[in-house]
């Protein structure tokens, strides 16, 4: 008798790596190393989590030349940041600052900051969709939005760039394309997804974008179609959540006026949302985490972890040095 052997081919359901972490607040300065490198200042103000590598020029790896770290995981030297929101006085007209204040959900101590995510995008229902996730490369930046973005219907194109009126920090209620229209209970929630397709090719591009492909055609974190054959690799996908603390302009903010937070590129609404990402995990340590099953949000063995009284102790210098906080008669770097 032929004796038949059985291959059993166990299809292992995947469990996609994401992380998700929290990265104190490192610094608001008017630097910007993506878009205007070596520039100081820079056009606007920032608002900066992460690496201490952090300076108006960025070149070569980062996550060799970082010795600390704002961000709960210990070997991520990159740098993140967004515009500043700042309230304008709706009777005199003056400037104040809007505190950063931490998500919910995050390790404790976490001062200020934002929620950072590298998920895979693809969690869905059918695991054979899985694409192998590439982490980014030593020198990586890309941008997403942009300050010069004033009409409804490109602000809706920019998926994934929002806003939500939080009425307590876990009841987030809708995503908005624009700025609240009245006061929010608990503060104005902004969420910045970059895209996750690169051409493999470029570390940056002249617009600091065009390396880079969105296949996400709704807002959130929801299923990634393939990547597309002119950028063919599959990368994380990047997540900036803020949580700006508008409670204590509420009162000053007369009823049936319209919204008083700007941003401090001082666009009249909310539609030049935008964020900079500079890449600068340590070695291999992005990519050990995208391999691994079991690095889900913050539970992942393989990846150092600090705490944030440790995080909370890094710090860069003020460069640029003027004044962001109190009252102000303009934003940093504009001429009202
Ligand atoms: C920032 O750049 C300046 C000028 O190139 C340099 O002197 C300084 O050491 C840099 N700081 C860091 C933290 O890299
Ligand atoms: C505007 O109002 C705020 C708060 O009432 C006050 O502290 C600030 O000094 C005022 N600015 C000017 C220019 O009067
Ligand atoms: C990640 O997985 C790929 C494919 O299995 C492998 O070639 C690579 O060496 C792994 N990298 C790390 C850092 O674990």
């Amino acid at each position: 008798m032929k004796s038949v052997s059985v291959v059993i081919v166990a299809l292992i359901a995947q469990v996609q790596a994401g992380l998700r972490f929290g990265c104190s607040s490192l610094t608001i300065q008017r630097l910007d190393p993506v878009v205007e490198p070596g520039k100081n200042p820079s056009a606007h103000l920032h608002h900066i989590v992460g690496g201490n590598a952090f300076n108006a020029t960025m070149t070569g790896d980062v996550g060799e030349r970082g010795t600390c770290t704002t961000c709960e995981m210990a070997e991520d030297f990159s740098n993140y940041w967004t515009a500043v929101l700042y309230f304008k006085h709706p009777t005199n007209g003056s400037y104040h600052r809007v505190p950063v204040t931490n998500n919910a959900a995050l390790a404790s101590g976490t001062k200020g900051g934002m929620t950072i995510y590298y998920t895979q995008h693809d969690f869905s229902t059918d695991d054979l969709k899985h694409q192998y996730i590439t982490a980014f490369p030593p020198g990586f930046r890309m941008t997403v939005g942009s300050p010069t973005t004033d009409t409804l219907a490109q602000a809706k194109g920019h998926i994934g760039l929002r806003y939500n009126c939080l009425q307590s920090l876990l009841n987030r209620g809708a995503e908005m394309v624009d700025f609240p229209t009245k006061p929010c209970p608990a503060g104005i929630f902004t969420v910045h997804h970059f895209p996750a397709c690169w051409d493999g090719k470029n570390l940056d591009s002249p617009d600091h974008q065009s390396h880079m492909f969105n296949t996400i055609k709704y807002d959130g974190f929801t299923n990634a179609p393939a990547c597309p054959s002119s950028h063919p690799v599959r990368m994380p996908q990047l997540t900036y959540e803020t949580v700006w603390d508008t409670t204590k302009f509420n009162s000053l903010w007369p009823s049936g006026a319209p919204n008083p937070f700007v941003w401090s590129f001082e666009g009249s609404s909310g539609y030049g949302t935008h964020a900079d990402y500079m890449f600068g995990w340590k070695g291999d340590s992005l990519q050990r985490a995208m391999n691994k099953s079991e690095c889900f949000y913050d539970g992942c063995g393989s990846i150092k972890k600090q705490a944030m009284a440790t995080a909370n102790q890094c710090t860069v210098k003020d460069m640029v040095g003027e004044q962001t906080d109190g009252w102000v008669t303009k934003l940093p770097g504009m001429i009202s």
